[in-house]
């Protein structure tokens, strides 16, 4: 592959908080250009002679071109698969606990910079957005049949676009007329001015969250990743937009969904973590290599 896949946002602190143990078991849930899972396999131990317990590394994703980075490592198990299903794959291979998960949300440069999976409103390409190739729902299916309330929800929430509304009714309005399929349609529909490239990306975003299901995909995991890891084990998650790192924050904080911190009669937080990055966000430097690490923020949690 002749492109950049992808560039690993914090890739050393993702790695310290990993806190990695050579012997144990490891899940890299986004494995995109396998940045993140190369570092990790880096610091497990090897098949050797007189070695009784080799790490393993078990990484997922649920687009089959991220296969084209695979790594040849007996360490390593590729699941290609939504990382909403990483219960049922962890009971399938017999994985009972696990110590520590990374999560590096979203889509990769590969993503946006394949023109024909319609990510990006810099292409003309169709209307698609789905992770996985063979999910039946693409972003046209959504601008097409959604009503104008349900659009403006999701751009309100996934895009905070604070002209929302105004953006689903010119969309509405524009699909009476002929179907919304390409990109450049929704670029046209949505009314916003082509040098308006931060709302253009927001509503490209907010769309993309909504036809991949990223929200509900990851509230799955988060709880599974909480019952299958051991004590003392790390999860690591870079988050790059407020909900979903709002929903990681709380989820972190309280070890539930709904963010409720139960505490005990003396007032302690019952949460089963240990907060250890609280939303830290990418060096200068690091931003200034790799402008895309910008919006990453890292939050690091230990079970104890
Ligand atoms: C930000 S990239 C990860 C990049 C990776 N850390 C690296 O070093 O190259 C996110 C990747 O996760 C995958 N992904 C996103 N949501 C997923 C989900 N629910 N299930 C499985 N894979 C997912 C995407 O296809 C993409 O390849």
């Amino acid at each position: 592959m002749n492109e950049v896949y992808h560039i690993p946002a914090m890739l050393k602190e993702t790695i310290e908080g990993l806190a990695i143990k050579p012997e144990r078991t490891y899940v890299d849930v986004t494995f995109g250009g396998g940045g993140h899972s190369r570092a990790i396999l880096n610091k497990l131990h090897e098949l050797e002679i007189g070695k009784l317990e080799i790490g393993h590394l078990y990484s997922f994703d649920q687009d089959s071109d991220a296969l084209a980075n695979a790594i040849d490592d007996e360490r390593w198990t590729f699941v290609h698969s939504n990382f909403r299903y990483l219960r049922n794959w962890m009971d399938y291979y017999g994985v009972e606990h696990i110590d520590g998960l990374l999560a590096d949300l979203g889509v990769s440069f590969h993503h946006f910079d394949c023109p024909e999976r319609g990510f990006s409103f810099r292409f003309s390409a169709p209307l698609d957005m789905r992770m996985n190739q063979t999910a039946k729902r693409t972003a046209a299916d959504i601008v097409n049949s959604y009503s104008e309330e349900e659009l403006a929800r999701i751009f309100w929430l996934y895009g905070e676009l604070k002209n929302g509304r105004g953006i689903a009714k010119n969309i509405c309005r524009a699909r009476t007329q002929k179907p919304i399929e390409r990109t450049e349609d929704l670029v046209a529909a949505s009314r916003i001015p082509a040098e308006m490239s931060k709302e253009l990306a927001r509503l490209f975003q907010a769309l993309r969250i909504e036809v991949n299901d990223e929200m509900g995909a990851l509230r799955e995991m988060l709880v599974a990743a909480r019952d299958l890891l051991r004590p003392g084990g790390r999860i690591v998650v870079l988050t790059y937009h407020s909900l979903e790192d709002r929903l990681v924050k709380n989820f972190l904080r309280s070890g539930n969904l709904e963010g409720t911190i139960e505490k005990d009669f003396y007032g302690n937080n019952l949460s089963p973590f240990d907060l250890i990055e609280k939303g830290r966000e990418a060096s200068p430097e690091e931003v200034a290599r790799n402008p895309r690490a910008r919006s990453a923020k890292l939050r690091v949690a230990a079970k104890h």
